[in-house]
């Protein structure tokens, strides 16, 4: 049995990534840290927790905690570690920006001294290594033309992207400084089940439920090159098993959309699913509202380095993942009662209340 320490694992990606190696890496056992903000639900897990706690181990806590880190690491000597916990959410760092410094900078610089300090303990064993989750953001915006690859150079726009730039930056350090076996990975926008509903996907699946309006931002015709989560998961196990030490890999998953055709498409499947019978029912509820400040035009990834490198592929395709996202939603509204918190509430009146319609 080899422990992998996985930061943030309580979170979207980190949930559906603990599922995936639970389930196809059957002599893996998984520490997850988790300091449980308003996007972590420890509940996602339960059924591991009870089910094999000989396999799944939860800590409640912050990266920024060295002392609690080191011990755990202490008891677990973990074979490699994959670093998701981040304040992820664009529209909350322009709100409230000094939290992702701290979490995503600060949180990533104790992690990585904690990490590193382990390592060295262990005699710096070879197989070793830190995966560092990030995102194409990075990279800032596209035009029409051209895609990201992993020698763009870094250009953020928003609090969120450029916090986890500098988090890029220090896992990049610790490399060429200290020799530390760290790999950074850059995806596209995923998808899937367990999504906070505060991103498009989830946000807008809910309102079209609950038959609210669906507020797109500016004129809809930003570009996202969609991911699907189980995509991303299984791109991660390849890029721990073959990457690198010192390498970045771009993943994306070669699905490009414009905001509104996603919104339309969202708008079909549900009238389908939901047996709403009048043609085109919910995109009545879509409304164009101010944009987002400093909101990035396009996002695109060229993954040929990882196709041909690692051999990974996205299996699933744009309409198919979609359908099952919406179908995960509609069977565990239980779920979704759960994460719409009071402080869900407060920031949903706090995001869209003063957005006015866009001219
Ligand atoms: P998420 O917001 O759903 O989950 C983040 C998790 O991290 C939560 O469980 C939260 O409680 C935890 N966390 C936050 N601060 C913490 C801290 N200081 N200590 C410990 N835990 C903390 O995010 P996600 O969508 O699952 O994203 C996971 C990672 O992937 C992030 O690093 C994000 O930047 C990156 N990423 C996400 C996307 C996407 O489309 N969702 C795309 C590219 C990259
Ligand atoms: P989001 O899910 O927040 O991801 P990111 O900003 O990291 O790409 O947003 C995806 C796109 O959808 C982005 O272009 C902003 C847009 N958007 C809306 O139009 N309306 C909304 O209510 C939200 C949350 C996002």
């Amino acid at each position: 049995m080899q422990t992998y320490f996985v930061t943030g694992g309580a979170g979207f990606i980190g949930t559906n990534f603990i599922q995936h190696c639970l389930k196809s890496q059957p002599d893996w056992r998984i520490v997850n840290l988790d300091a449980l903000t308003y996007a972590g639900h420890a509940g996602n897990l339960d059924y591991y927790t009870e089910q094999m706690p000989e396999r799944y181990r939860f800590v409640h806590g912050d990266i920024n905690d060295s002392t609690l880190i080191e011990r755990i690491l202490k008891e677990e000597k973990p074979a490699g570690v994959f670093h998701f916990a981040a304040q992820s959410h664009v529209d909350r760092s322009i709100h409230g920006p000094l939290a992702f410094v701290e979490a995503n900078v600060n949180g990533t610089c104790r992690l990585l001294m904690a990490c590193q300090n382990l390592w060295d303990q262990m005699g710096r064993p070879s197989q070793f290594r830190f995966v560092h989750i990030s995102t194409d953001e990075v990279y800032g915006s596209l035009g029409q033309e051209g895609f990201f690859t992993e020698t763009t150079p870094y250009a953020p726009s928003s609090p969120y992207s450029a916090s986890k730039a500098g988090s890029d930056h220090l896992v990049r350090a610790w490399h060429a400084t200290y020799g530390f076996p760290t790999m950074v990975t850059n995806c596209s926008n995923n998808y899937g089940p367990y999504q906070f509903p505060e991103k498009l996907i989830p946000l807008m699946i809910l309102n079209i439920i609950e038959e609210k309006q669906l507020p797109v931002y500016g004129d809809g015709l930003n570009v996202r090159d969609w991911l699907y989560v189980t995509d991303h998961c299984d791109a991660l196990l390849e890029v721990l098993k073959k990457g690198t030490p010192g390498q970045t890999y771009c993943i994306g998953g070669g699905a490009e959309r414009t905001n509104i055709d996603v919104v339309r498409q969202l708008c079909n499947i549900m009238d389908e699913r939901l047996e709403r019978k009048a043609t085109q029912q919910s995109q009545r509820l879509i409304r164009f509202v101010s944009d987002r400040p400093g909101h990035d035009w396009r996002y695109a990834i060229d993954a040929s380095k990882i196709y041909t490198e690692l051999g990974w592929k996205p299996k699933f395709t744009f309409c198919d993942a979609l359908k099952e996202t919406v179908d995960w939603y509609l069977a565990n509204r239980a779920w979704i009662d759960t994460i719409r918190s009071g402080e869900y509430r407060s920031w949903v009146e706090k995001n869209y209340k003063n957005r006015e319609k866009a001219k």
